[in-house]
């Protein structure tokens, strides 16, 4: 039993410990879980391999043959030295696998420590079925930046702070080994540590709605000055409107950008937005009517192009935007992609 023990163990763990269970890892965090769970592995395999085998010798050796079929087996009266070892040594294991894991779920929580870079603040909103993400004035040096992509500076805290306008998301980056759910009327907290440059994706982990699948985005882990630059680039002014009801248009870009979330699955050149979930405007609104812009909004399961499934888009805008946010988002629309 104990060779047959050993040797199931061993070639067990050579080759769950030889699996690649994890994407490429790119958060210091990531390299701690990974860790975590080979330890889990090896100490669980010998438990798992021990009870098999024992199961299964039990079951071959005190099987019963032809002409037993009426015997008992012997009386037990139980033995105090096994059921003492067999309580505490799974107790002490447990707790040490406790106390380790609640060591790692600490240490990748934590704040970063003194004379380490500064924390990088950035807010997440969740909205069906889009991320957007906001870099404070802290970071911008101005007014906020909203985006549909992460970008992030390598070898930094980040310090995710999570918000959703709708329901109950959650935001998932397999290579950072970070998920945490994104509650309506809570802020929830994420900490992560991008320690390898790259691009990695994002996933919605909580099925939100029929675009679940689509909720995706992708960050991008560049160097400190990358960043910098990224951040001078994008966080400048917007080319002001040239045409037009400016005060509507500008209003209008800003719903876009902004509260409305139009720019977390649409691209639309004049906005800066790169969204691939819905239909690139530039293109899908060339010389469109207000009116049909209006109904895009209002009634999108009615306008829907091929190739993009109904209801992705909420069909609740007449209701959610007030006459003001749509009539500014139509004038701004039917401005900058309509002409
Ligand atoms: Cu958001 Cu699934």
């Amino acid at each position: 039993m104990v060779a047959a023990g050993v040797a199931a163990t061993a070639a067990l763990l050579a080759v769950l410990l030889s699996v690649h269970w994890f994407p490429t890892p790119a958060s210091t965090r990531a390299h701690e879980v990974r860790t975590l769970y080979d330890v889990l592995l090896i100490a669980s395999v010998p438990i798992f391999v021990t009870v098999c085998v024992v199961i299964v010798t039990a079951v071959i050796r005190f099987r019963m043959r032809p002409g037993q079929e009426h015997m008992d087996g012997p009386p037990i009266h139980g033995n105090t030295m096994l059921e003492v070892a067999w309580t505490t040594v799974p107790a002490l294991l447990i707790l040490s696998l406790c106390v380790y894991s609640y060591v790692v779920l600490h240490d990748i929580e934590a704040a970063p420590a003194r004379g380490s870079p500064k924390q990088l603040d950035v807010g997440v909103v969740a909205q069906q079925f889009a991320w957007q993400f906001v870099y404070p004035p802290s970071v911008t040096g101005g007014a906020p930046l909203t985006t549909t992509t992460l970008e992030l500076p390598v070898g930094r805290s980040v310090l995710f702070s999570m918000h959703s306008q709708d329901v109950i998301h959650s935001f998932w980056v397999p290579s950072f080994a970070a998920k945490e759910d994104v509650v309506p009327g809570l802020t929830t907290h994420l900490r992560a540590t991008p320690d390898r440059l790259g691009t990695y994706p994002i996933v919605c982990a909580e099925l939100c709605g029929i675009g679940h699948a689509f909720m995706r985005s992708s960050v991008s882990v560049v160097t400190a000055a990358a960043f910098a630059a990224w951040v001078k680039r994008r966080a400048g002014p917007l080319v002001p409107p040239s045409a037009g009801s400016r005060g509507l248009v500008a209003a209008g870009r800003a719903e876009f950008t902004g509260t409305s979330g139009c720019s977390g699955c649409h691209s639309l050149a004049d906005a800066r937005a790169t969204g691939t979930i819905g239909p690139d405007l530039d293109v899908g609104l060339k010389g469109r009517t207000a009116a049909f812009i209006r109904q895009c909004i209002v009634d999108p399961n009615s306008v829907a192009p091929p190739g993009y499934p109904k209801n992705v888009m909420p069909a609740t805008f007449a209701r959610t935007l007030t006459k003001t946010q749509i009539q500014a988002l139509v004038t701004y629309l039917h401005t900058v992609a309509g002409r």
